[in-house]
C-alpha cells in the first residue's frame, strides 16, 4: 500500500507524498513530485475543459501523482484520460487516486511521453515539465489531433524573463527582455516558440488562454492544420523595442536596430468566448479563480506590452498615484485595463505620451 497524505483539491480526493512542496517551482522530496501551489494551475485546466463542453480524450503526459489527470477525469464530464509519467514510482499514486475517486474513465500509463504520443493521438495534450517544455513540444504536437488543444507550462522563468539571456536564446531562439514587461515577454516567447514549432509541421496555433502566475507561464492553444494556418501564425510574430528613457515601446514584424527583443507572439492571448463560459464554482481556490477570470476578461488583448505604475513613477520622478484614480483618469482619455500579469500593471491603446501626461496630472492631484 502506497504511503502519503490525503488531501482534497476541488471535488477530488488525492493521495500525495507526505513531504511535498507548497510553493515556488517546488522540489522532489520523495521520489514523486507534488506542489500544492499548482492547485490553481489544475483548477484552470478543469475550468477550461469544462467550458469546451465536448468529448475529450486527454493525455496528461507528465502527471506525477496523477493529480491533474484524476481531477479532469473526476470533474470534467465526458472525458477519457491517460495519466502518464515516466517515473515508475508515480504509478502506485496514480492507481490509488483513480481508486479513491472510483473512476472508470482514467488509466495509469508509465511511458516516456515521446513513445506515448507516437502511438496514440489525443484531443488534449498537457505538458507540465520541471523547467522548459522545449524538449517535449515536437512530440506533443504530433500527438495532438487536428483541432485539438495543447496545454503547455514553462517554469524556467529565469531564462524566459531575461535573467539568463543566453539560455533563453539557446532554448527558445528568442531574445528576452528584462524590466517591467519581462513576464509578458516570457509568456509571449513561450507562445511564439509553440507557434514556430507547430509551423514546421504545417500547423497553426490559436491561443485560447495564456497567463503568467506565481513562478510559471502557461498557454492553451488550439492546433489548426494547413500551411495557410501556419503562415498566418508566423505573420503574428513580432520583435519588440523598449526605451527605458522615454518608456516608448513598439513592435515590428522584422528585427532592426531598435526592435531587438524576440521574436515573440504578437497576437491575442485569450479567446473571449471560452473565458465567458469558464466558471470558478467548486474549484480548489474559488476566490482566486474568480478574480483571475475577471482580470482575463477585462484585459486589453489587442496591444501587447503592459506598463507598470512603478516604472512610470520612477521615469517621471514623481510619487505613484492611487492605481484606481489613475485608471479612471486614463479611461476618460481612451481604452485602459488592468492586467493579470501584475497587480500594479495596466494596458492601454493610448500613446506613451498620453500615459505620462495623465500620470503626471494625477500624481500632482493626489
Ligand atoms: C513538474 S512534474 C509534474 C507535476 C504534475 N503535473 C502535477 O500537477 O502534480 C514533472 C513530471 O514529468 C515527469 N517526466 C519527465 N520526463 C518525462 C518524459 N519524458 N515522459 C513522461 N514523463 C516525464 C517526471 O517524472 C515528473 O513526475
Amino acid at each position: 500500500m502506497v504511503q502519503g497524505v490525503r488531501i482534497r483539491e476541488g471535488a477530488t480526493e488525492l493521495l500525495v507524498p507526505e513531504q511535498h512542496s507548497s510553493g515556488g517551482p517546488g522540489k522532489i522530496f520523495d521520489t514523486v513530485f507534488f506542489n500544492e501551489q499548482m492547485a490553481l494551475n489544475r483548477d484552470v485546466s478543469v475550468m477550461f475543459l469544462r467550458a469546451l463542453g465536448r468529448h475529450m480524450k486527454v493525455a496528461d503526459c507528465m502527471t506525477a501523482t496523477g493529480s491533474r489527470a484524476v481531477r479532469i477525469a473526476n470533474e470534467v464530464p465526458d472525458t477519457e484520460v491517460v495519466a502518464n509519467d515516466i517515473n515508475p514510482g508515480t504509478v502506485p499514486y496514480i492507481e490509488e487516486n483513480i481508486r479513491l475517486n472510483g473512476l472508470s474513465n482514467c488509466r495509469a500509463s508509465r511511458e516516456n511521453l515521446h513513445v506515448l504520443l507516437a502511438k496514440e493521438v489525443f484531443d488534449y495534450v498537457d505538458l507540465d515539465p520541471f523547467g522548459s517544455p522545449v524538449p517535449f513540444l515536437h512530440s506533443a504536437i504530433q500527438g495532438c489531433k487536428r483541432g485539438g488543444i495543447l496545454a503547455v507550462t514553462a517554469t524556467d522563468t529565469a531564462p524566459l524573463a531575461g535573467a539568463h539571456r543566453a539560455k533563453c536564446e539557446r532554448r527558445y531562439q528568442a531574445r528576452p527582455l528584462r524590466g517591467p514587461m519581462c513576464h509578458e515577454s516570457a509568456l509571449r516567447i513561450l507562445i511564439g516558440y509553440v507557434a514556430r514549432e507547430a509551423a514546421k509541421f504545417d500547423k497553426g496555433i490559436r491561443p485560447m488562454l495564456s497567463f503568467s502566475a506565481d513562478h510559471y507561464v502557461r498557454t492553451y492553444v488550439e492546433l489548426r492544420n494547413g500551411a495557410g494556418a501556419a503562415d498566418e501564425c508566423l505573420s503574428k510574430m513580432v520583435y519588440l523595442s523598449y526605451d527605458p528613457d522615454t518608456l516608448e515601446r513598439s513592435t515590428s514584424p522584422t528585427p532592426d536596430d531598435r526592435h531587438v527583443y524576440g521574436p515573440v507572439w504578437g497576437g491575442p492571448l485569450f479567446d473571449r468566448d471560452i473565458l465567458e463560459r469558464m466558471s470558478p464554482e467548486g474549484m480548489a481556490d474559488e476566490r482566486r479563480c474568480e478574480k483571475l477570470l475577471e482580470l482575463w476578461r477585462e484585459e486589453i488583448d489587442s496591444n501587447p506590452f503592459m506598463y507598470d505604475m512603478s516604472e512610470v513613477a520612477s521615469n517621471l520622478k514623481v510619487s505613484t498615484p492611487r492605481y484606481d484614480t489613475f485608471l479612471e483618469a486614463m479611461a476618460e482619455r481612451g481604452k485602459v485595463s488592468r492586467t493579470h500579469i501584475s497587480p500594479t500593471g495596466f494596458k492601454t491603446e493610448l500613446p506613451t505620451e498620453t500615459v505620462k501626461e495623465v500620470f503626471l496630472a494625477v500624481s500632482k492631484r493626489d
